[in-house]
This record gives structure tokens, C-alpha cells and sequence, in this order.
């Protein structure tokens, strides 16, 4: 078998991804047109060409305008129902959607707009492609805690229909202790909680988002290799990282794929995971990324079912949901 079949046989959660970010040029002029919004590029060409980035903020920038495109709830449902085409291609058997609904409500829409699309898509993918799925609410950490609250109560009269929140957008100068009264208000409600901390930010980022807003899971976490003490905890504590390998090389994080730190951390003994982030702006879905990653780090086959073992086991689903997908994944050689 190559490693193109391996990958897509292992069945996989994918934990880390910005709905938003699967929002495909061709995709972005057609709602745009539909809409009748107007964007900052003439063409699909151009607008690829300009996804050269330098860091985290270059591309946020990008995203932002093109997150301008979505507006009715049939955008977002037609949004996300071509993401859930690409997993399932990529045997993906459970998705843990990130939403920004600020991205949103900022530009008129209605909160109930964005959640509506995405959990019909969120309906449809599990009949037509046998996909599990569950909503996470990000917060825009760039924004204040109290804007956070203002979205948290739009959220309240639907908060059966996510699953968690997440902290996302630029992470410099936003620490996660900013957000420590919004976090524990979401935890009094039950809510699974996550957060992006050491994709850019120090490692005392990291650790603040696990001692000040108790999150559950890291997004990325990359920088946790740069502290021996954080690296002991996230072993013994078994905190899953959500690593996105294309997106830390396409916003300079790692120079190279050859030079992610995911294999070490691996190695370490840390519940690593792979995920996509934006697919649509890194140059790969989660496919691509186990595929690239396993290459340029030469990763065997037992890692990689670690890998999706990993994701198996940090998803927010029942025992019951679990077990099918684990005891598919033991049957693979490897
Ligand atoms: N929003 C979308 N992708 C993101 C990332 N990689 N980091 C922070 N915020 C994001
Ligand atoms: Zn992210």
C-alpha cells in the first residue's frame, strides 16, 4: 500500500480547522458574485498568488477580506458541505468545526445565520458521507474579552448546538489571560475548551491557557518545545496538541517541513495530532498534511496510526462514537 492509500485508510479525527479556511478562491468569487460583494482581487489567479505569507498577521489579514464573501446561510452550508466532500476523500471519520462568528456579526450578519449553515452542512455530511461532526465557537482574541461576552450571549439561546470554544486570530500581545473570566463563564456552562497558544506566542502561553482558562486541548503548541518543564507536563498530563504542519511552514514558523519539531515531539511522548488549520490558504487538506509531514520527517507507519490514534482520543464524542472508529484503526497494519 503507498502512503497516499495508508493515510487515507487510517480513519482520523480532524480537530483543528477554520471553517473559514476551507473557503477555496473559486469558491469566494462565486459567493462574492452571488452576493454582490466586491473583493480585493480581480481573479481566482490573483487571488492565489497573493498567499505568500510572512507570519500570522499577513495571513489574517487575507482571510479576514475573504471571509467577506460569505453572507447568506446557504454560503456557509455550500461552504462547509465542500470541506466535508474533501475529508471524507481523505477518510476523515470525525471534524471538530471552528467557527468565527465576530468575522461575521462585524460586517451585519445575524450569529444565527452563520450557525444555521454550518449545522445543516454539519447534518447533511453525516447522512451523505457518514461523517461525524461537532461546532466550536472561536473567540477573536485580537478583539476584548468584552466583545467575547457581547458574542457569548448571542451564542446563548443555542448553546446545545456547539460543542466548545476556542481562542483564534492574532496571538501576540493577546494572552490567553485575557480571556480568563470569559473562559470560566463558558466552562460554568458545560462548554469543551480549547485554545490556539504557541503557534507564535512563548511557551507562558501555553501554560496560561492550561492554568487560566483550564482549555482541554492545545492548538499548535509548536512553541512548547522550547520549555523542558512545559514539555514534562504535556507528556504527563496527556494534553493533546493540534499541530498543523503546511500552515506552520506557509506562516514561517518552521522554515521546512524537514524542520517541524513533530516528529521530536512525537518521540517526547506528547498526544500529537495533524490537522489542516486554513486548507485553503496552505497549500493542503489533512491528507496532504499526513502525507508531506510523514515524508519530510519519515515517519513510519506505526506513528502515523499513533497520530490518528491521538485523534481519535482527544475528539469530544462519546466512548460509544469512539470505539468503532478505534477498533478500524488497530485492524490496519502498521
Ligand atoms: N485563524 C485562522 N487560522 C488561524 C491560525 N492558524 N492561528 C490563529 N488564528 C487563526
Ligand atoms: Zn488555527
Amino acid at each position: 500500500m503507498d502512503i497516499e492509500t495508508y493515510v487515507r485508510e487510517l480513519p482520523k479525527a480532524e480537530l483543528h480547522l477554520h471553517i473559514e479556511g476551507t473557503l477555496e478562491p473559486e469558491l469566494m468569487f462565486e459567493l462574492a458574485r452571488r452576493n454582490g460583494v466586491a473583493l480585493p482581487w480581480k481573479s481566482v489567479d490573483e487571488t492565489r498568488a497573493a498567499y505568500a505569507f510572512e507570519d500570522l498577521q499577513s495571513f489574517l489579514d487575507l482571510y479576514y477580506a475573504g471571509a467577506a464573501a460569505l453572507v447568506r446561510e446557504a454560503d456557509f452550508f455550500d461552504l462547509a458541505m465542500a470541506y466535508f466532500e474533501r475529508a471524507a476523500a481523505d477518510g476523515v471519520v470525525h471534524a471538530e468545526l471552528f467557527f468565527d462568528p465576530q468575522t461575521h456579526t462585524a460586517r451585519g450578519l445575524a450569529y444565527e445565520t452563520v450557525l444555521d449553515g454550518l449545522e445543516r452542512a454539519c447534518v447533511t455530511a453525516r447522512e451523505r458521507f457518514g461523517i461525524g461532526s461537532r461546532l466550536i465557537l472561536c473567540f477573536l482574541r485580537h478583539l476584548s474579552e468584552e466583545e467575547g461576552f457581547a458574542t457569548l450571549e448571542q451564542a446563548l439561546p443555542h448553546l446545545a448546538r456547539i460543542h466548545g470554544v476556542g481562542l483564534d486570530s492574532s496571538e501576540m500581545g493577546h494572552p490567553p489571560s485575557k480571556f480568563a473570566r470569559l473562559f470560566a463563564r463558558c466552562r460554568e456552562l458545560g462548554l469543551h475548551l480549547v485554545a490556539h497558544a504557541g503557534e507564535e506566542g512563548p511557551p507562558d502561553y501555553i501554560v496560561e491557557a492550561l492554568d487560566l482558562l483550564q482549555v482541554e486541548r492545545i492548538d499548535h503548541g509548536v512553541r512548547a518545545a522550547e520549555s523542558p518543564a512545559l514539555m514534562a507536563r504535556l507528556v504527563r498530563e496527556q494534553i493533546p496538541l493540534t499541530v498543523c504542519p503546511l500552515s506552520n511552514v506557509k506562516l514561517c514558523v518552521f522554515a521546512t517541513l524537514a524542520d517541524h519539531n513533530l516528529k521530536a515531539m512525537l518521540e517526547a511522548g506528547i498526544k500529537v495530532t495533524i490537522n489542516s488549520d486554513d486548507p485553503a490558504y496552505f497549500g493542503g487538506y489533512v491528507g496532504k498534511n499526513f502525507v508531506d509531514t510523514a515524508t519530510a520527517l519519515s515517519l513510519s507507519r506505526s506513528e502515523l496510526k499513533r497520530i490518528a490514534r491521538n485523534s481519535l482520543e482527544a475528539a469530544f464524542v462519546s466512548e460509544a462514537e469512539r470505539r468503532p472508529w478505534l477498533a478500524r484503526l488497530e485492524a490496519l497494519e502498521g
